[in-house]
């Protein structure tokens, strides 16, 4: 069945307004809830933060009147909007639990937009994301054990496995070589267009959501490990934005959010389970078609082409969430060594010039220390073996992996050795 967003009639942007109790009420049972619909809410979280902040950065830059008096009455929705979904978390779902949840997001939502991304190139830097993403969860999953003792299945549900990927003390890159090559405005497809924007408002969002809370924790390893993660994420958020075609103009741009806007909201509304959950879905993509009517005019208005052109006549599913542990096990088996190349491409360990950009940053950076490599030297304190939660074969390939993952050149003076690590890797974890 086909669904075209431009042919949906939607609600109307005057119709939009709620009460503060309609807007700030509801929230999920944290011990209750699918793991993904947790995703789901803070993926769109993101997404309206995206929104929001979208229409206030186009509104400092154009003194169009008609465009200016759109995006004024819609950042205040938009705005609500977040408020709704962000504030479904519970008061008692901790900052790191809600951190697994935010990996969670990063390592399943990149894995289904590199399965249905039409682009090589684009789908090739998903899954470069994806490793990065994935060694997070389990450095954080170390956390939610130690300071709240947690299993951090409890949150992922079994859904993701919990184990190193690409180690977090080789993400640190020269920003320039994260600089991909963007996509062409006019050939992209609006599946490429409505994923790559949907994974920057999800890496955004979680830069963000460190940058906010990963104070919240009085031990200072913890803090340094939000640091050297959020600075990841600005990383993420640097590399996925720079595929999009800077020359899109600003009525195609808004064209594209809105639009993103609804695929997602109709992906959400498609696979909810939680009753409260979907009803806001129901309504909220009702409103997006609402705001992607009026871009849609204004674009035609202002560029003398159908917005069809821009978007397409179909739906795109951009948020799928399932299990995809096969997918994130054969990347990691085969790209864990992967790296930036030198010409907005990627490389190998073996194959990078000695004088890489990424060495120096990485030296620097780590000069005292990794504070994620000290995640693993803590447990391995307390508790004489590693958190893993993966399946058998994968668990005994840990210790090779780690050995095949790490750069020689420079590695961080705490960085634990793949020796070491066996060692730690041959029991089994238990709560
Ligand atoms: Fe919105
Ligand atoms: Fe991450
Ligand atoms: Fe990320
Ligand atoms: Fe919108």
């Amino acid at each position: 069945m086909t669904f075209n967003a431009l042919k949906e009639k939607g609600i109307s942007i005057d119709k939009q307004l709620r009460s503060w109790h309609d807007i700030a009420h509801r929230h999920f049972n944290k011990y209750e809830v699918d793991c993904y619909s947790r995703t789901r809410q803070i993926l769109m979280n993101g997404i309206e933060v995206e929104a929001w902040n979208f229409k206030h950065n186009i509104a400092r830059i154009s003194d169009d009147e008609e465009l200016c008096v759109f995006l004024a009455q819609t950042k205040r929705l938009e705005d609500a909007q977040q408020t709704t979904v962000n504030w479904f978390a519970p008061a008692d779902q901790s900052v790191l639990e809600t951190t697994l949840g935010y990996e969670q997001v990063a390592v399943d939502l990149t894995a289904w937009l590199a399965q249905n991304e039409p682009d090589d190139y684009v789908r090739e830097t998903f899954n470069f994301g994806l490793l990065e993403d994935f060694d997070h969860l389990y450095r954080y999953s170390q956390w939610a054990y130690m300071i709240h003792g947690i299993n951090p299945d409890d949150i992922v549900q079994g859904q993701t496995d919990i184990m190193l990927g690409r180690p977090t003390q080789n993400h640190h890159n020269c920003n320039v070589l994260r600089l991909r090559k963007h996509y062409d405005k006019n050939t992209a497809s609006p599946q490429t267009k409505v994923n790559i924007l949907t994974l920057v408002s999800g890496e955004q969002q979680t830069h963000n959501y460190y940058a906010e809370h990963g104070f919240a924790y009085g031990n200072e390893t913890l803090r340094e490990t939000y640091a050297e993660i959020k600075d990841v994420e600005e990383e993420h958020v640097t590399m996925y934005e720079s595929l999009i075609d800077p020359t899109e103009s600003i009525y195609e741009k808004l064209l594209i959010h809105e639009f993103m806007e609804v695929c997602n909201y109709y992906t959400c509304l498609r696979d909810e389970v939680d009753e409260k959950l979907k009803l806001v879905w129901e309504e909220f993509l009702a409103f997006e078609l609402g705001h992607l009517k009026v871009a849609a005019e204004l674009f035609q208005k202002r560029e003398n082409r159908d917005a069809e052109e821009v978007i397409g006549t179909d739906i795109v599913i951009p948020c799928h969430f399932e299990s995809q542990k096969d997918y994130v096990k054969n990347i990691l088996l085969n790209e864990i060594d992967k790296r930036l190349g030198t010409d907005n491409d990627y490389s190998k360990i073996d194959k990078l010039p000695e004088d890489w950009a990424s060495y120096d940053i990485q030296k620097a950076v780590s000069k005292d220390g990794s504070p994620t490599e000290m995640t693993i030297r803590l447990i391995s304190e307390a508790k004489k073996r590693d958190i893993i939660l993966a399946d058998d074969k994968l668990k005994k390939d840990a210790p090779k992996l780690l050995e095949k993952g790490l750069e020689k050149e420079a590695l961080a003076p705490d960085t634990v050795s793949p020796k070491e690590y066996a060692e730690m890797a041959k029991y089994e974890f238990e709560m």
